[in-house]
């Protein structure tokens, strides 16, 4: 099997203030012991890069940004820069979320050129991919994640790709309460992984990290976890708690690590 490191993302959305943020970073750090091959994110709002940066300093949890606009800078009035959250001690952005794909209108070629943009930034892009409810009560799933695939790495080389993380949410499950079922989401993951392999060569798609996300928490994360190409989680509401974050992250028995 691939080996690939266990990812847990939180994403905060539009949610705390820079002292709540800070409080739950110190009390995560508080709780949270360390493994080998495992990595812990918080994607935050932009005002909250900074300090939460500044309070993880050079311990065990990283910090990203939740967008960027795909222009290096200039006159774009209310958007920020790769290497604005980058300087501010990002190191990953989320890309494509379905939220910004719905109510924003952004579409594969945009969040491309983004994804680019974070590469270029040294920035560690995650790729939000995922189909709607509509598309997949019309058994698009497919063609829906391969045009997103696809469309979203388009230039993007070999070497980057070595970097990148790849987030499949499906849309009707995302803050819904209910998760789409671990066998079906393995089975897409592993379709994923498929086009992956038609656009590198295939010990390289072996080795991208795939999350899952929608509607995870305690008590669904370790069957997740358990398939064989759900390698890691993006969290939205249950990473809002430090209670149910640390649940999930702390359940070690989550992921094989003998993949
Ligand atoms: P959820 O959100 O965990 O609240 O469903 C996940 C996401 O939108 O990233």
């Amino acid at each position: 099997m691939d080996s690939r490191p266990r990812v847990i993302i939180g994403n905060w959305k539009m949610h705390k203030t820079i002292e709540e943020a800070e409080s739950f970073i110190d009390d995560f750090l508080a709780s949270y012991t360390a493994v080998e091959d495992e990595l812990i994110g918080l994607a935050v709002p932009y005002t909250l890069i900074y300090p939460s940066s500044q309070k993880a300093g050079d311990r065990p949890l990283l910090i990203g940004a939740q967008n960027i606009n795909d222009a290096l800078e200039g006159a774009f009035t209310g958007e920020i820069a790769a290497k604005m959250v980058k300087d501010a001690g990002a190191r990953f952005v989320l890309l494509g979320h379905s939220e910004r794909r719905r109510l924003y209108g952004e579409k594969n070629d945009f969040i491309n050129r983004k994804v680019l943009r974070a590469f270029e930034s040294d920035l560690r892009p995650v790729l939000c991919i995922g189909e709607t409810e509509e598309e997949h009560e019309a058994e698009a799933t497919q063609a829906v994640l391969e045009a997103q695939l696809r469309e979203g790495l388009n230039a993007v080389s070999s070497g980057q790709a070595q970097h990148l993380i790849i987030a499949y949410e499906p849309v009707w499950a995302i803050g819904v309460g209910q998760s789409a079922s671990p066998e079906a989401i393995q089975e897409t993951h592993r379709f994923c992984r498929k086009i992956l392999s038609t656009l590198y060569s295939h010990e390289l798609a072996g080795s991208i990290v795939l999350l899952y996300g929608g509607s995870v928490n305690p008590s669904n994360a370790s069957d997740l976890l358990s398939q064989p190409d759900i390698d890691g989680l993006l969290i939205g509401g249950a990473s809002l708690s430090l209670e149910t974050f640390l649940q999930i992250v702390n359940d070690r028995h989550s992921k094989n690590q003998s993949d």
